[in-house]
């Protein structure tokens, strides 16, 4: 019926297609500083991109298998990696000076191993994955040293663990000579996540990261991990983020709360709906017929999945067909449903929805990731961001007293190795 995409076949990892840029050489500059910039006999440092994401329709539905529209923007995690030949590796960032050093061939044989509930849980999840989970595993007498940067706000519903875990899969990959699929390290980056951090996150993310493509919103349905690129005119409009600075970090257990209660939805929903392979099928009136039976929390989060699927594929008409206001209301409507139904949504993020559709510049707004926080990511015309910038700014700084931070949208590089 709707669903109408085909699917595609696997694509290798790409390597070195990311052009140079100032931000990626201050990066490298930055850990030559830090660590020293002699040339090891392992060979040089290797400098690698991801893009974060905002999401513009479809909001959590990726693990309730419905349809997303996420879009790769130019920010994102810069991450050295220079070979060691000692087997070992160590993981460092530019935020702070806490770094981990870790036995490659010890890490790899535990059995069970366990995260520590630190940052790099993130990056040590893809090497226990890729380890595992390629023929032969990871040459444990290769080490390396990573050192993990870039542009993206964390925590703030940009996809920067995503965005972390696929440059970390696409730095192994270039580094072991793996040979992965795109799709193969999108696994991996989400074994991490879920398995071994315990963020029980859905496919949208790490698709978001791998599958970038400038100017185009990726369409994904989360049920079978079909997609295609659905353009969207940059010379007509601009997508912009507006962070509220409240950070709540991926607010891991009201997210998994929210998970759960889907699960809790369908199990209750599906006998009465046998043609739904997932919460995002259950009919509305199926829900409308036994809503009684259902908690009362339970009931909403499984309303918000069922309207939401409903508006995005509708959206996904309009956009397809250029109709790009109709494509902004629903992303308005979106965000209501996020605010009442699904109760994800803060008063720093609906103030700044809210001044968004009285503003002329605005095709549409709404909060963007798990929410609890984070961004706002809106639809402009293009060439009214610096006016739309200085109002909404205004307009924040006079309630909550602190600036929000702005950017907008260029086209992102999409993911892979800077050329050096
Ligand atoms: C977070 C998760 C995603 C998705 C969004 C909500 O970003 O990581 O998988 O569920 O929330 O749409």
């Amino acid at each position: 019926m709707l669903r109408v995409m085909e699917a595609q076949s696997p694509r290798a990892l790409s390597s070195a297609a990311v052009a140079a840029e100032p931000r990626f050489a201050a990066h490298l500059a930055d850990f030559e500083s830090r660590f020293g910039a002699e040339l090891t006999a392992a060979g040089p440092a290797r400098l690698f991109f991801a893009p974060g994401r905002v999401n513009l329709m479809g909001a959590h539905l990726d693990y309730n298998g419905g349809p997303v529209m996420p879009m790769a923007i130019d920010r994102g995690t810069f991450l050295v990696l220079r070979p060691r030949s000692d087997g070992k590796m160590r993981i460092a960032t530019s935020i702070d000076k806490t770094e981990a050093l870790f036995e490659l061939a010890a890490l790899c044989i535990q059995e069970a191993p366990v995260a520590e509930g630190r940052w790099w849980d993130y990056s040590v999840g893809v090497v226990l994955s890729l380890h595992a989970g390629t023929e032969g595993g990871l040459d444990l007498e290769k080490g390396f040293d990573f050192y993990y940067g870039g542009d993206l706000p964390i925590g703030a519903g940009l996809s920067s663990s995503a965005s972390a875990t696929l440059a970390t899969g696409t730095a192994l990959n270039a580094h072991f000579e793996l040979n992965l699929s795109v799709e193969e390290a999108i696994d991996a980056a989400l074994w991490a996540e879920r398995e071994f951090v315990g963020v029980m996150c859905g496919i949208m993310d790490p698709f978001a990261v791998g599958f970038a493509s400038p100017g185009s919103v990726l369409l994904l349905d989360c049920r079978d991990r079909s997609w295609e690129h659905v353009s969207l005119d940059s010379e007509k409009y601009i997508v912009g983020i507006i962070d509220t600075m409240v950070r709540r970090e991926l607010a891991k257990g009201e997210f998994n709360l929210r998970v759960e209660q889907c699960a809790q939805a369908f199990r209750a929903l599906s006998p009465h709906a046998p043609a739904a392979g997932n919460l995002s099928e259950v009919p509305l009136g199926v829900l409308d017929a036994h809503e009684e039976s259902l908690l009362p929390d339970v009931a909403k989060r499984a309303r918000h999945v069922i309207e939401e699927t409903a508006r995005t594929f509708e959206a996904r008409d309009a956009l397809k067909l250029g109709d790009v206001a109709a494509f902004g209301c629903a992303m308005f409507d979106a965000h209501d449903s996020l605010r009442d139904l699904y109760d994800v949504s803060i008063d720093e993020l609906n103030t700044i929805v809210d001044f968004a559709r009285g503003h002329d510049a605005v095709l549409g707004a709404r909060l963007t990731g798990a929410g609890f926080g984070g961004c706002v990511a809106v639809i402009l015309r293009a060439g009214t961001e610096v006016a739309f910038g200085k109002a909404v700014t205004a307009a924040y700084v006079a309630r909550y007293k602190i600036e929000p931070r702005l950017a907008f949208y260029k086209g992102s590089p999409g993911l892979g190795e800077v050329a050096l």
